[in-house]
């Protein structure tokens, strides 16, 4: 069986997110995609995204979005966004706060993974020690009033920062007794001085309890048994509640629950806690990107608790083949569990909201001119059906309780299973908003065997982890460095990093299908936790976009086929460069705006804010430094006083929302 879809050949970098692969051989493959479809595509007045009303939520459907739709609708925004829509720009601790051993902060699982691994995070300067770690970041612990300032100038009203766990809770249990917390006195000092001056500057707090630096003592408990984590997430979460939640009234309880699970347990090992569920311990084949990335897992939470075939666990232990599955799952209880605590001691005095952010790519049914209507509707089903792989997932349990049936039904008995008490305290979790943080786009169509048939779903003997998305992607990234693809292929042009593709329409074809599966179950709105990019670079191969404009020239919207020019790469040594007047960030920015702005206005969905990634230029995960998401540069490797210096987009930013947004 061809486990690689006709799109997938196509493409010369796929690539899971955070996870730096590429297959070069592959980029030759280009021209497979031909001449225009333009017969439905609607005439100007028609409604521009045409959504069923009626989709039950368990069944596998089309996304009720047709490419056509989406393209057309540009010009049409009308109406500004309101004057209380929440707007402004996202960091997380481990990324920009550096003091990593200051003031009695403990350990966090990234302390731990880069200080043992330094050669798994990228840098060209390894003679400086911190280049590959979070040790100093931007030193927000002690800048922060400069961090202010850059705010002021995108005309920020909210700011979306998070919470080191280990900095509040050095020994990683909250425990409150007789009153009183165990809590290290200067890490509460630290965050109230964050949320005062965020307030005597008029800018909203937004905080994240929980973005991927978990204490090291956690680490084991994330998989191995359920309670422990989750027991703890939901007092520390307490402590939050208690002490910040007077002047914090947005909570989101944790990050993008996949990528810290699938990337930092199944993919390795550019994430911690750096296991490599899916696959023996490797090297990474075809490393042009210069990642001197060391083959091997840790394993160190106890090759012990595994059996010689990695399979077959006493009770309680996932199996080794699924500990990403069971992080999501642990994930989500501790979510919950948390919701639960605010909702009963402080809602109703503190008055403020709680939800998740959950990731995941949009997914535009594949169309060229040899797709047949069948072919394209069965793509359709295909779009919905991968959505609820990749992104419901995640989100139907903390709107409805529990898992897409799609889901558990290919996954069988590999599911774990939420028990009644779990179901309930999940449902609605995330009622009073759901964050999203979108990046870039997926096709979806099924996948097709070598001769050209479809491969088929499994059975419901064949059910289980590896064959549940075997006719959408193989995502168990199965014999990589041959054209693998462990997530479908991305849409759009290359940004500068390589799962990271501009395609402006995913954040209307997301908020659209959000909308529509939750309807009436959101009561404040989508709010857009994170969008950004960094400019391309020459670290990244930019063999997308060949693909790409082709694919939009099929469907006769060639416009969205932008790409880059020489003079748009970044160069770290042309500061006159894009390194500050970075036009490729502005018009990422001007077209996912764009396209939220028609979501809001034309679609008429309940999108309640924006949080541009990122404040600043920061500790990239693996990406070290050397990848630059910022609208604020930071010379990090000669400038010891880490002067922020505002770039062009920060600037585009604070115009964008004095033309877009009431203006009280
Ligand atoms: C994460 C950020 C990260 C950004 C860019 C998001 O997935 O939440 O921490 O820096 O993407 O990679």
């Amino acid at each position: 069986m061809k486990t690689l879809s006709i799109f997938t050949t196509l493409l010369a970098v796929s690539a899971a997110k955070k996870c730096v692969v590429r297959n070069p051989t592959d980029s030759a493959k280009t021209n497979d995609v031909k001449a225009p479809v333009t017969d439905d595509i609607p005439s100007d007045n028609e409604t521009p995204v045409n959504v069923d009303e009626n989709t039950p939520l368990d069944k596998e459907e089309d996304s009720g979005i047709e490419n056509s739709d989406i393209e057309n609708s540009e010009d049409k925004p009308k109406g500004k966004l309101p004057a209380d829509f929440k707007w402004g720009a996202a960091t997380a601790a481990y990324q920009v706060e550096g003091a990593w051993n200051t003031e009695g902060r403990g350990e966090s699982v990234w302390d731990h993974f880069t200080h043992l691994y330094p050669m798994n995070v990228e840098s060209s300067d390894r003679s400086n020690e911190d280049s590959t770690n979070g040790n100093v970041a931007c030193d927000s612990y002690h800048k922060f009033d400069q961090d202010i300032a850059m705010m002021k100038i995108m005309k920020a009203n909210h700011y979306r920062f998070s919470i080191s766990w280990p900095r509040l809770f050095p020994e990683g249990q909250a425990k409150k007794v007789k009153g009183k917390w165990n809590v290290n006195k200067e890490g509460v000092e630290y965050y109230d001085m964050v949320i005062d001056t965020l307030l005597e500057n008029n800018i909203t707090p937004m905080a994240t309890l929980y973005h991927w630096d978990f204490h090291t003592l956690s680490m084991k408990s994330m998989v191995v048994g359920r309670l422990p984590f989750t027991r703890r997430f939901a007092k520390y979460a307490e402590f939050c509640f208690e002490h910040f939640g007077d002047r914090v009234k947005n909570w989101i309880t944790t990050n993008e629950p996949w990528v810290n699970c699938v990337s930092g347990y199944r993919l390795g090992p550019g994430k911690a806690p750096y296991r490599c569920t899916g696959e023996a311990p490797r090297k990474l084949a075809n490393d042009t990107a210069g990642l001197d990335l060391l083959g091997g897992c840790s394993y160190e939470i106890g090759p012990s608790q595994y059996t010689k075939n990695h399979e077959a666990l006493t009770a309680n232990r996932p199996p080794q083949r699924l500990e990403d599955v069971w992080c999501s799952h642990n994930i989500l209880i501790a979510h919950a569990k948390a919701v639960n605590v605010y909702r009963k001691k402080f809602q109703k005095k503190q008055k403020g909201l709680i939800g998740i952010t959950i990731d995941g790519e949009a997914q535009i049914p594949w169309q060229d001119d040899k797709t047949t209507p069948e072919e394209l509707e069965n793509n359709k089903k295909y779009a919905n059906l991968a959505a609820e792989f990749r992104i419901g997932w995640y989100s139907d349990p903390p709107m409805i309780g529990d898992y897409p049936e799609s889901v558990k039904q290919r996954m069988s008995k590999d599911m774990p299973v939420f028990t009644d008490e779990e179901k309930a305290l999940l449902k609605g979790s995330s009622s009073d908003f759901l964050g999203w943080n979108t990046y870039t786009a997926h096709w979806a169509e099924q996948v097709k065997n070598e001769d050209g048939t479809y491969v088929q779903p499994p059975t419901d003997e064949e059910a289980n982890f590896e064959n549940s998305k075997r006719d959408m992607w193989d995502d168990n990234c199965r014999g990589r460095g041959e054209g693998w693809t462990c997530i479908p292929p991305t849409l759009g042009s290359q940004a500068g990093s390589s799962w990271n593709t501009k395609f402006a329409p995913t954040i209307r074809v997301g908020l659209n299908w959000f909308s529509k599966r939750y309807e009436g179950l959101i009561k404040n709105g989508i709010v857009i936790t994170e969008n950004g990019c960094a400019q391309p670079n020459y670290k990244v191969a930019r063999a997308n976009d060949e693909v790409t404009k082709k694919y939009f020239e099929s469907i006769g919207q060639p416009k969205y086929a932008d790409t880059y020019k020489e003079e748009d790469i970044e160069r770290e040594d042309n500061l006159e460069g894009t390194l500050m007047h970075d036009t490729y960030r502005i018009d990422w920015y001007d077209q996912y705006l764009k396209n939220l702005r028609l979501a809001y206005a034309v679609d008429n969905i309940d999108v309640r804010g924006y949080m541009a990634w990122s404040l600043l230029d920061n500790f990239e995960w693996e990406n070290g430094y050397e990848t630059r998401f910022g609208m604020t540069y930071i010379d990090f490797y000669n400038d010891k006083e880490m002067k922020r210096v505002p770039k062009d987009s920060l600037e585009h930013l604070g115009q964008w929302y004095l033309e877009n947004v009431e203006q009280n």
